[in-house]
């Protein structure tokens, strides 16, 4: 188990806006930070980072907490991962007891992949560098290829050496289980339960996830022999999922942002020779189209994508397939193609760095151009080859999702395919039309399957925003107000006693009607009870998701949600701090006030049931509480009033 110093000492180090930089685009607004949400295809900004309370919230999502749970959500990583990679960051040691071998076991499960992940791209870097064979094999074909010692260093490039045992006898002999190198891939077993390398005599490109880690590896051949891939991947496994990963995005992934684009090639080799030439802001998705998740990725860096086509039809052809997903995943999409016979990385070399990355800035163009331009050349006199590419031309443009972005070619195609700039229009937006109605209906599937799955309260409960003004919901309104003064202000001091002892005493009695919001109201009072101060960190450390997300809402950017409120529920919030002690008495008679109100109308309904049922002796009970309920409320609201007045 890490020590709780630790993880203290990594929360007075880390700056949230440090850490979520690393991997987003923030820009200061006010006291505050914002970018686009990393979790959706937003236009416009709504995540917001919170410096001064350490946290993030993103409300397009809807995700929010402080700087742990955001790695844990953006990259994946377990809390031990997201506090081993902030120790790292921040130079904190980490210390620990030993662990129970349940804890280890499954702590050790991940972290050991990529232990031995590391090790290996370390033993095929070491061999590349100093056996005999890896030099004379490896390392003299990379320089055939062009690659200098620092671009071999950067992408931590290395050999495997030609035979079946070589890499695992190493691992073995240095404490590494079989188990775990089948687990990573890197050894294959066989049916009769003994094993091999799966690399043999190949060069090895190590592929990292975004913060660096070595999750992967790419394998080339380097004879020509028959009846053998030319490169040979590792499969997938607990760390490595293929559609979301982009090669070189590790390397590149600072370039991108700062040239506001990202350059897309189709494999290894061309990544590592644009770097070379100086182009740094360039990944590649290992031969495949583009995926929805790496389109995502991108996006976190930058808006612009340039597609490098090889300049053969077949490449094109397929190249183009991908562009539609890629356009709805709102990134705008640039294409460069080669002169026949070149890919990025000879021509780069052929080029040298100046005069390619004049090239490239040259003949960007955009898609829609590229692909009208493409398209008229192939239907000269071909009236069926001209009506389906004049499908295939608008279902490109219908993808885009930005209507200015798409009002710039309608005149193009219009000219070039001879209709009038009123159908184009038209039948765009029939496709658009048809296309919405496909992913509400995928989006009620979708959420309908999660219902089903493990729905334990409704979101808009947690939201309250779009709520209609029951009184159930007016108590909790209620309810969430008791909490959030409790998280921001449970040891200031009232007129003559802390705000949490006022409130726990008035509310002693009270049973919240909100699970969540009760959940954490008995936290605080179980915290309250032994006298330990119980801040928002609390829950958003232990808390269930539900909880850490209220927590994180309530802390968040209260004083616009409270204004929120205040306007929809004619609730008066005044600037908060000093006058904490008619916040505390108004909260708490507003709810008892909505709760009896809550009790009236359940009251009123047994009324009229006893007496649809004619039981008069009912009849006369319940008027009898509902006499008793009017009298409560009365001096309630008299309470209210009084101190409203003040
Ligand atoms: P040359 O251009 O011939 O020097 O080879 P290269 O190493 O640059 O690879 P190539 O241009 O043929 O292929 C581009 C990308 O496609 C590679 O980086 C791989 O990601 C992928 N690729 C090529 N061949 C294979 C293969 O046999 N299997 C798999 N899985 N991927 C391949
Ligand atoms: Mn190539």
């Amino acid at each position: 188990m890490i020590l709780r110093e630790t993880i203290d000492e990594i929360k007075n180090r880390l700056d949230i806006v440090d850490v979520i930089s690393d991997f987003i685009t923030l820009k200061k607004s006010g006291q505050n930070y914002k970018g686009l949400s990393p979790f959706t295809n937003e236009k416009t900004p709504s995540f917001f980072v919170v410096p001064g309370k350490g946290i993030f919230k993103d409300f397009s999502s809807g995700k929010g907490g402080d700087s742990f749970t955001f790695l844990m959500e953006h990259e994946g990583m377990s809390y031990v991962e997201a506090i081993r990679f902030l120790a790292k960051k921040y130079g904190v040691e980490i210390k620990e007891t030993e662990a129970t071998e349940q804890e280890s076991a499954q702590q050790s499960e991940r972290e050991g992949l990529y232990i031995l992940m590391n090790f290996a791209r370390e033993y095929y870097h070491h061999t590349l560098l100093q056996d005999e064979e890896g030099q004379s094999i490896g390392l003299s074909y990379f320089r055939e290829r062009g690659f200098n010692d620092k671009t071999i260093e950067k992408f931590e490039l290395g050999y495997a050496l030609n035979g079946w045992e070589n890499f695992s006898k190493e691992a073995i002999s240095k404490g590494y289980s079989k188990q775990l190198l089948e687990k990573t891939g890197l050894v294959v077993k066989k049916e009769d339960g003994s094993s091999y390398d799966r690399f043999r005599g190949r060069v090895i490109f190590p592929v990292h996830n975004i913060s660096g880690k070595v999750i992967a590896f790419g394998a080339r051949m380097l004879g020509k022999e028959k009846n053998q891939p030319k490169y040979i991947n590792s499969p997938e496994t607990e760390i490595y999922h293929k559609s979301n990963v982009l090669y070189g995005l590790f390397q590149a992934k600072n370039a991108i942002r700062q040239n506001d684009n990202c350059y897309l090639v189709e494999g290894y080799t061309d990544v590592i020779s644009l770097h070379q030439a100086g182009v740094d802001n360039v990944v590649s998705s290992s031969g495949t189209a583009l995926t929805e998740e790496q389109i995502k990725l991108i996006r976190r860096f930058s808006e612009n994508v340039t597609i490098l086509f090889d300049g053969d039809a077949a490449g094109i052809k397929a190249a183009l397939r991908g562009i539609d997903l890629i356009l709805k995943g709102g990134l705008n999409v640039r294409v460069v193609l080669f002169p026949d016979g070149e890919d990025p990385d000879s021509y780069s070399r052929k080029l040298g760095t100046t005069d390619f990355q004049n090239f490239l800035k040259e003949h960007a163009k955009d898609i829609i151009s590229f692909k009208v331009d493409l398209l008229k050349a192939e239907f000269v006199n071909d009236p069926i080859k001209r009506a389906e590419s004049l499908r295939e031309i608008l279902g490109t443009l219908a993808a885009i999702p930005n209507e200015i972005n798409r009002r710039a070619y309608y005149k193009s195609i219009s000219s070039s395919w001879q209709i009038d700039e009123q159908t184009v229009i038209h039948e765009i937006n029939k496709i658009r039309r048809k296309n919405e109605d496909q992913i509400s209906q995928d989006q009620k599937r979708k959420s309908a399957e999660v219902e089903n799955e493990e729905v334990e309260i409704d979101q808009k409960l947690l939201d309250l925003e779009d709520l209609p003004l029951s009184t159930d919901n007016m108590v909790q309104y209620q309810e969430r107000e008791t909490i959030r003064l409790l998280l921001n202000y449970s040891d200031e001091a009232l007129e003559d006693q802390k705000l949490s002892d006022f409130l726990f005493h008035e509310l002693e009695d009270v049973a919240f009607v909100n699970p969540i919001f009760s959940k954490i109201f008995k936290g605080l009072k179980e915290g309250w009870e032994k006298n330990e101060i119980r801040s928002s960190h609390y829950f958003i450390n232990e808390g269930s998701e539900e909880v850490k997300k209220v927590v994180t809402d309530l802390i968040a950017l209260r004083y616009d949600i409270s204004v929120h409120w205040g306007d929809k529920f004619h609730i008066h919030i005044p600037k908060e701090g000093d006058i904490l002690n008619e916040m505390a008495l108004t909260n708490v008679l507003r709810l008892k006030l909505r709760i009896i109100q809550k009790m009236l109308d359940e009251n009123k309904d047994k009324i009229k049931y006893a007496e649809e049922s004619g039981n008069e002796s009912e009849v006369d009970k319940f008027l009898d509480t509902q006499i008793g309920l009017d009298q409560a409320k009365k001096k309630l609201s008299e309470q209210l009033g009084i101190v409203i007045a003040r």
